[in-house]
């Protein structure tokens, strides 16, 4: 059922506040994070883990590329992400001490499951980040952590998505108490900003006017680009895929660092190109690398769309149209900023008569290698 909405998508893009609060609930208990869940591992194992690999296809995989810069930082514990398929069929060295987290929305994609049985076999403990109760992959791993962001309809993933990485943040912030690596206080700043995302999510959510009107705009674009760097580098691969699933348009994300290297030859007068502005109060230096990379696309004409936080003026100059995104932790703002992204391959497949719900070739859940 729709509840009156045009599309499944429409219904689940506006659920993402509530995909997260229902993600964390009952996992912060007091102030402290415990998942039950991962009682299953034993906090002595947790402890002992030296490496985590987190593997996934398509959105799946960017909620992990998302999550490795956290738990990175949260838990001092390498991480590494690739894409089941590719993980699965490369000899991959693993051992005991190596955590395998498996993210998917069904629980059935093939290729993540194969990657599972695989890594099972080799000896690595495994972990399953997954949406759908009683899923294959679940239960073909030592514990899960379900995602509660509830029946996701439409091809395409978003509440999903963030439910994924609140998960993986959740997880993450777990693993630094059970090892030490954070105190309960920076533990407990962390938990703070989480809990604060719904309401962000819901303030956000209020861009679809102008993101319509943007799309409207652009409905014979044959080519976006996105351009992010640090956490906002996989949000702009997330959001070319979500424009190259459901508006057929030719779309790519890049490291805003890997311009020079190449993709800045793509840049011609009217390219429309997203750029994820990292915020200026954490680190002004992230912030001034990415306006200076605006400054560059635009010198050669591109027409730039920069999604930046309230208040951020550094980018107004340089800027075709700004989308802003409330205040957050850096390591949080991926969850915000996806949202205009999400939103603009929507209205644009709409704009183009789609089928927002049911892109072609696609199916819900790949069942096949
Ligand atoms: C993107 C999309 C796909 C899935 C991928 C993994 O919008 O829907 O890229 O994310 O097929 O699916 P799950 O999470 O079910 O394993």
């Amino acid at each position: 059922d729709k509840g009156g909405w045009p599309s499944f998508m429409a219904k689940e893009v506006t659920e993402q506040p509530d995909a997260v609060a229902n993600t964390i609930r009952g996992r912060i208990v007091d102030g402290v994070v415990d998942v039950p869940e991962l009682t299953a591992f034993g906090d002595e194992a947790l402890s002992a883990i030296r490496r985590v690999i987190i593997i996934g296809c398509g959105t799946a995989a960017y909620a992990g590329l998302v999550a490795k810069y956290a738990i990175e930082n949260w838990a001092g514990v390498p991480v590494e992400v690739e894409l089941s398929h590719e993980f699965r069929y490369r000899d991959p060295v693993i051992s005991d001490d190596t955590l395998i987290v498996s993210i998917s929305q069904s629980g059935e994609t093939m290729d993540t499951l194969m990657a599972v049985k695989y890594a099972r076999e080799a000896g690595a403990r495994t972990l399953s980040i997954c949406n759908t109760q009683g899923a294959t992959i679940p239960r073909e791993s030592d514990a899960a952590i379900y995602t509660h962001a509830g029946p996701e309809v439409a091809v395409a993933s978003t509440k999903a998505f963030v439910a994924q990485i609140t998960a993986l943040y959740l997880f993450g912030l777990h693993l630094a108490r059970v090892r030490g690596s954070l105190s309960a206080d920076q533990i407990g700043e962390q938990l703070a900003e989480l809990e604060a995302i719904p309401a962000k999510l819901s303030s956000v959510l209020g861009v679809g006017e102008s993101i319509r009107t943007l799309a409207h705009w652009m409905s014979d674009t044959r080519s976006v680009l996105f351009l992010g760097r640090h956490v906002g580098y996989p949000v702009a691969m997330e959001g070319a895929l979500k424009l190259k699933e459901l508006a057929y348009i030719h779309a790519e994300g890049f490291a805003a660092g890997e311009l020079k290297h190449g993709p800045i030859a793509l840049i011609e007068p009217g390219q429309p190109v997203f750029v994820i502005v990292p915020s200026p109060r954490h680190s002004a230096l992230l912030h001034a690398k990415v306006v200076s990379n605006i400054q560059e696309i635009r010198a050669r004409g591109a027409r730039v769309i920069a999604i930046a936080e309230e208040g951020d003026v550094a980018v107004l100059p340089f800027a075709d149209e700004v989308i802003r995104i409330p205040l957050a932790a850096p390591l949080f703002e991926p969850i915000l900023a996806v949202v205009p992204l999400q939103l603009f391959a929507m209205e644009l497949s709409t704009a183009k008569g789609l089928d927002v719900d049911q892109p072609r070739n696609l199916a819900k859940s790949v069942t096949v290698e």
